[in-house]
């Protein structure tokens, strides 16, 4: 038996340690370098040192990239130092000047933002479908990229990856093909594995739940054979890089991801289960749910579901949804999620392919760690103050 046959929780704990190199030390402690200094000229102009260069690696970035590459089965994993940067080096190592990039419609705002502007201005055309879709009719002569988002951070709607994968790779653009992006954020690779499913390059913002404490920011992308090279060489090209004190952060949070996971989705599910009996509610956006639309889909590739799911409310005054966040004790509002506490925010959905259509407001919660019934009685009393302003 090797680490390959060891399940998630263990890799998560055992991958990427290099505890001998470090007097015993468990983890990989913060390299903090620029300047790499090599034992002679014979060394340098042989070039194989394991590290060179602050920006090319340190133990630090390297126990990061490694134990990621373990976890998504990559064959190279870079760190960045956001998610949407991970987003756009990831695009940008397989998309050019002339080429169509195929955007599901439910993708972070950003993620469109940076589509529409500089992706724009630098020759490549976006176009955008709904998550559900047949992909093929959207497909271009120039099509060199399908992005996918499962589920959408604000809609939670789920793709069939197996079905775009088939899609975008089966088609004639004489380029061998189109290559699949996908952002895995909400799932990790705890709860999904893209590259698993056909997807060339597995996208993480790992400022969420592998940093876990709301106070890093930080992103991967893992590549798999194929797309390794240009990954490595963009990201090198660029000058990106994650700092040592960043990836230490990933990988302390990485150590603990299965079980704060667990605990996540297990008060998410009761906080769903509860708000979806409430007469103000419309209905809960969460696929983990049986009665969400993306629950088979949810089912057949996924092995868990996070603490973040949609609440539509039944329409309501703006003074009396004001009444019932701002009361809360244990929610704070603030963008963000998959760190150790509950948030909760309103839900701007974007859209251009088909409209997202709501019976009311749209609010995103994140289910934290505190224990599930304070976090109900908390809702409670806000969903109280909610009719009172009606
Ligand atoms: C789904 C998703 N992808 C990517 C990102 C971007 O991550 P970062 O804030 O680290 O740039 C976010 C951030 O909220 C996100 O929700």
């Amino acid at each position: 038996m090797s680490a390959k046959d060891d399940k998630f929780e263990t890799r998560a704990i055992s991958q990427g340690r290099m505890s001998d190199a470090h007097f015993g030390a468990v983890n990989t402690p913060v390299y903090r370098a620029s300047t790499i200094l090599y034992p002679s000229l014979d060394a340098l102009e042989a070039n194989d040192q394991p590290y060179t260069y602050g920006r090319r690696g340190t133990p630090t970035t390297r126990s990061f990239e490694d134990a990621i590459s373990s976890l998504e089965g990559a064959a190279k994993t870079v760190s960045v130092t956001s998610g949407i940067q991970a987003i756009g080096l990831a695009i940008l190592s397989v998309c050019s000047a002339g080429d169509h990039l195929l955007m599901v419609d439910s993708c972070y705002e950003p993620t469109r933002n940076l589509c529409d502007r500089a992706l724009r201005r630098w020759g490549i055309t976006t176009s955008y479908y709904a998550p559900t879709d047949d992909i093929t009719p959207h497909l271009r002569p120039n099509t060199r990229a399908v992005f996918c988002e499962s589920p959408g951070s604000l809609t939670f709607e789920l793709q069939d990856i197996a079905a775009i994968v088939k899609a975008a790779h089966g088609h004639e653009n004489g380029r061998g093909g189109a290559s699949v992006l996908m952002d895995n954020t909400w799932a990790t690779p705890l709860f999904f594995q893209p590259l698993k499913h056909g997807v060339d390059l597995s996208i993480q913002a790992a400022t969420k739940y592998i940093g876990g404490h709301a106070d890093v920011m930080l992103g991967y992308v893992s590549a798999n054979e194929s797309h390794a090279a240009r990954l490595h060489h963009l990201h090198g090209d660029l000058g990106l890089y994650a700092s040592g004190d960043d990836c230490f952060l990933g990988l302390r949070g990485l150590r603990t991801l299965s079980v704060r996971l667990a605990r996540h989705q297990e008060t998410a599910l009761a906080l769903a289960r509860w708000l979806q009996a409430r007469p103000e509610v419309a209905r809960i956006l969460y696929p983990a749910l049986e009665s969400d639309p993306g629950h088979a889909l949810w089912r057949q590739y996924f092995s868990g579901a996070c603490g973040l799911f949609g609440l539509v409310l039944k329409p309501a005054p703006q003074p009396a949804i004001a009444a019932f966040i701002d009361g809360l004790r244990h929610f704070g509002i603030g963008y963000s999620w998959g760190g150790f506490e509950s948030l909760i925010v309103p839900a701007h959905i974007k859209r251009t392919a088909r409209p997202f259509t709501a019976e009311g407001p749209v609010l995103r919660i994140h289910a934290g760690l505190e224990d599930a019934g304070d976090l109900i009685a908390d809702l409670e009393k806000g969903l109280q103050r909610l009719k009172s302003k009606s």
